[in-house]
């Protein structure tokens, strides 16, 4: 096949054999999220560019390096989003939704867009399931996202796969004074800076602390702190973030150079950490971002949230062989009809006993074929039971219904009765072959 009638790379089908896990994930995030009180909503892919470059910020990798931009018919700069918290904020801005200090806890789920180098875990097309919660500034509310998180991981049997770091980046001026230091003391070391942390330096200095390089690394470890910079009111929140989580038992460690690569952050910033995936270890992070509102315009109201890559929990989950063995529901039944007359009338049969039983599963063969090769699909299908219809049934008005899941003998059952016989089935609560997520 030629290149351009291909995926793009880094965008990834996500075939039959997967989107069990995604529904399973998706919908165990979903009710946890529901039970905690937070609302679903739903955002544009497109969004103006100047959103995401005030927004996450110029300077950043996203804004400068990664985000799929484009002029529409209308010369107008759109982009598509790298992530879901500037188009939130712009959303609730926008319809008043924390207006008057109202309280707004809500989430979202949906692909995001990012032209990274493609490698495990990291994609150009994504999916996020994310939070944004307005109007709490307390360090109860950061608590309760990050426990809620935890308690995903419980749910999803993680264990002591996944860690907890945390940081605070205080107030805007403890960060510029941290900032100021920062920059002067690399200054003093620059020629044994890296590339790309030697343009970080003008650019984006906090990033310098992300780098993985060796020789950078040696110049960190006597650089100064950005904890001694913090303001008061920030260690406060801190101290009572932390107190929280001791109290609810979640462990964490304090990672001082933990920054988080968008400009929006201060306070509370943290990341969920994996050692399983190799290098693309995050599954989730995120953190507070008191001043995004006001910077796009809104009286200052207090934001935090978080956001997890789906593909990276697949790939979590698939790793640590924790993927439920029956999320599919198998059919309740599958019919087998053998000849024109026959499969006219197992075509009627299906719609009544559809209309009598909701919640059947039930499958009809379709394209023909000998009873050999449709028993063979009926029973393929998982379906507990095969319904036979051939000519010397059709004129009984019975089906032969033949159980495919133990050792019964097959029974022959008279078309109005089926319903009844099958009913208990449909009702049956210990249904083994229920999906976890239906
Ligand atoms: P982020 O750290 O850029 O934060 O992304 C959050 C998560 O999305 C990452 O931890 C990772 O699991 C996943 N992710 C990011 N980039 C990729 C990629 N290229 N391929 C696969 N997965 C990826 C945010 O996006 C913030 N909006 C989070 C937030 C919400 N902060 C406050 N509210």
């Amino acid at each position: 096949m030629s290149k351009t009638l291909q995926a793009i790379r880094g965008m990834n089908d996500i075939l039959p054999g997967q989107t069990p896990i995604w529904r399973y994930l998706e919908n165990t995030f979903a009710q946890l999220l529901s039970s905690y009180g937070y609302h679903e909503i739903r955002l544009p892919i497109l969004e103006f560019t100047e959103l995401f470059a005030r927004g996450i910020g110029e300077g950043t990798d996203v804004v400068d390096k990664e985000m799929y931009t484009f002029r529409d018919r209308n010369d107008e700069s759109l982009t598509l989003r790298p992530e879901g918290t500037a188009g939130c904020v712009r959303a609730v801005l926008e319809h008043g939704l924390a207006g008057g200090g109202q309280v707004q806890k809500l989430w979202y789920a949906g692909p995001m867009f990012r032209y990274e180098k493609p490698q495990k875990g990291r994609y150009r097309q994504f999916h996020q399931i994310g939070v944004e919660v307005f109007n709490l500034p307390g360090p109860d509310i950061d608590a309760e996202l990050i426990g809620l998180t935890a308690r995903l991981w419980k749910q999803l049997g993680f264990g002591e796969s996944v860690r907890l770091e945390l940081n605070s980046l205080g107030s805007p001026e403890a960060r510029a004074n941290y900032r100021a230091a920062l920059v002067a003391y690399l200054e003093r070391h620059v020629d044994q800076l890296d590339e790309d942390s030697q343009r970080r330096l003008t650019t984006n200095p906090l990033r310098i602390l992300d780098s993985k390089v060796a020789t950078t690394q040696a110049v960190l470890a006597q650089a100064p702190l950005l904890q001694d910079y913090l303001d008061d009111e920030s260690r406060v929140h801190f101290d009572g973030l932390r107190a929280r989580l001791d109290a609810m038992g979640i462990a964490y460690v304090v990672n001082p150079k933990l920054v988080r690569g968008l400009d929006y952050y201060g306070r509370t910033v943290f990341e969920w950490v994996t050692d399983r995936l190799g290098a693309q270890g995050t599954v989730c992070a995120g953190g507070r971002y008191d001043g995004l509102v006001s910077q796009f315009g809104g009286k200052p109201t207090p934001g935090v949230g978080f956001a997890m890559g789906i593909e990276r929990l697949v790939l979590l989950l698939e790793t640590l062989q924790l993927v439920p063995a029956t999320l599919e529901a198998s059919p309740h039944a599958f019919i087998c009809a053998f000849g024109d007359a026959a499969e006219l009338a197992a075509a009627g049969l299906a719609e009544r006993l559809r209309d009598a039983l909701p919640g059947l599963r039930l499958l009809v063969n379709a394209g023909g074929g000998s009873f050999k090769s449709q028993f063979k699909k009926a029973d393929k299908s998982g379906a507990r039971f095969a319904l036979i219809l051939g000519g010397d049934e059709l004129g009984a008005r019975v089906v032969g219904c033949k159980p495919l899941r133990d050792d019964g003998e097959q029974q022959s059952i008279a078309w109005d009765a089926l319903g009844d016989y099958l009913a208990p089935w449909v009702a049956s609560v210990d249904d083994k072959n229920e999906g976890r997520h239906e």
